[in-house]
């Protein structure tokens, strides 16, 4: 009868004690688990720094959860089957750290913040059938973590950042072991990307060290990717699209200058918004396939004579708002596939430094352009570039007067009659990409210039 008083209240606690190890039961069981506990036959509680020690259904529990520990204590009993550290500030687990509790049946070490184990770490847990390590920031780890535990059946390692690399071929081979139906569960690869979600358990080990370990991420993808990724600056602080149309975004970044390793095929680069004072020679030389060019809002000052060497087919440049005054002689010879270019916003200087950018597109009629109008000197404020540079030519002495009040710009300011005036007149086929200075054409400078 003795022993049956003392078995009794035992087997009811087992039912009880299993929820100790759930993180959720924690909370409930902390408030009065151990006034309670007190109560109860066989169960020995006592305060070891601050862990609450226990025992249930004969077997002694260390609870230390919830209490801002990095590490294990010295004082702690040795002699207890579980120790709970969840939601405990742990990062390392050191070499040996658990070797004293040589009894350890489990061992909760979830939610906390390691980061890292040693080799060695659990050492001496010959006992060990449960270990618990969820909701961590473990990246890796070799299967020698596991050797010191023979009789380890419940692993749970998921909720971590695994990195499936070559590192981690031998932990992952060892939780592929049949047998090991426990081990690992859930857990699944964080990276790299092309891994990324797949399961521990289902990751094709022999890829995890094989020399072109590191494929690219979804092998089906189009060679172009390649040379984005040799050009680390321009990349890291750009960001590029590959749909619709290769597209280098680099607009509002702050950038100074133009971004070195620029990749060689890029379609749109979007330089706009940046602090871009001068263009210097080459710079877009292995950009061969740009065919559009956003410098809009910058600090444009210069622009060197072989700024754009290379550019053979780009046709959109975007120049406008920024502070230009004229163009050095020959910067845009190599433009020759250009159709669109955006002049608007800059303080063009109407003297004889602006005769180059008139001259070649005259001689480029196939160039739609806008914003050729002069800010300085103040007598030409306002006047159109083209208009301007004829009345330096001399052609028609009376236009300084007739065009000062002249408000239209840009190509679609001409009348269809006057296109075709200077269209008969040159012999070319401009149709409507033809130059402003071409098709308005006033009628006062065409009975002047026929006189
Ligand atoms: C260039 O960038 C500016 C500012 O982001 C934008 O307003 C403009 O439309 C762009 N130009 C072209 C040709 O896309
Ligand atoms: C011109 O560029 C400046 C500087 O990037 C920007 O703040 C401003 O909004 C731009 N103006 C226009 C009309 O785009």
């Amino acid at each position: 009868m003795r022993l049956l008083a003392v078995l009794l209240p035992l087997l009811l606690l087992l039912r009880s004690a299993e929820p100790r190890r759930g993180p959720r039961s924690k909370v409930g069981e902390r408030g009065g688990g151990r006034v309670r506990g007190r109560g109860r036959v066989g169960v020995v509680r006592r305060q070891t720094q601050e862990c609450k020690e226990y025992m249930e259904a004969g077997e002694k529990y260390l609870d230390c959860q919830d209490r801002q520990l990095t590490t294990v204590m010295q004082e702690w009993p040795t002699d207890i089957q579980h120790l709970l550290l969840a939601r405990n500030k742990i990062q390392v687990l050191r070499d040996n750290m658990f070797s004293q509790f040589t009894q350890l049946k489990s061992l909760d070490l979830q939610q906390n913040d390691i980061s890292r184990v040693e080799d060695g770490a659990f050492a001496g847990l010959s006992k060990l059938t449960t270990l618990l390590l969820q909701h961590n920031s473990l990246r890796t780890a070799s299967e020698e973590v596991l050797l010191p535990l023979p009789r380890l059946t419940y692993l749970r390692i998921y909720d971590n950042p695994w990195s499936c690399l070559c590192p981690l071929d031998s932990l992952v081979r060892t939780l592929q072991v049949p047998s090991h139906r426990n081990l690992g569960n859930y857990a699944k690869c964080a990276e790299p990307p092309s891994l990324s979600g797949t399961k521990l358990k289902a990751v094709n080990v022999d890829s995890l060290c094989a020399p072109d370990a590191r494929p690219e991420v979804g092998g089906g993808r189009p060679p172009i990717k390649k040379p984005i990724k040799k050009k680390p600056e321009a990349l890291s602080m750009c960001h590029t699209y590959m749909f619709p149309k290769l597209l280098l975004d680099c607009s509002s970044k702050d950038l100074n200058s133009i971004p070195a390793d620029l990749p060689s095929d890029i379609v749109k680069m979007d330089l706009s918004h940046n602090g871009i004072k001068h263009l210097r020679p080459k710079q877009f030389l292995l950009s061969k396939d740009l065919k559009m060019l956003n410098l809009s809002g910058n600090n444009l000052h210069d622009i060197d004579t072989a700024a754009f060497a290379g550019l053979l087919y780009l046709r959109e440049l975007d120049l406008s708002n920024n502070s230009l005054h004229h163009f050095q002689y020959g910067v845009l010879e190599d433009l020759y596939f250009l159709r669109k270019l955006s002049l608007d916003d800059n303080p063009w200087v109407c003297d004889y430094n602006i005769h180059y950018l008139i001259y070649w597109l005259k001689h480029h009629p196939g160039v739609y352009y806008t914003g050729l109008t002069c800010a300085e000197p103040r007598e030409f404020r306002g006047w159109r570039v083209e208009d301007y540079v004829k009345t330096y030519n001399g052609e028609c002495p009376k236009e300084r007067q007739t065009e000062g009040t002249d408000a239209g710009q840009g190509p679609q300011g001409g009348s269809e009659n006057e296109a075709q005036e200077v269209v008969g007149e040159t012999g070319e086929a401009h149709g409507d990409r033809l130059p402003q200075h071409l098709r308005k054409k006033p009628k006062k400078f065409e009975v002047i210039r026929l006189s």
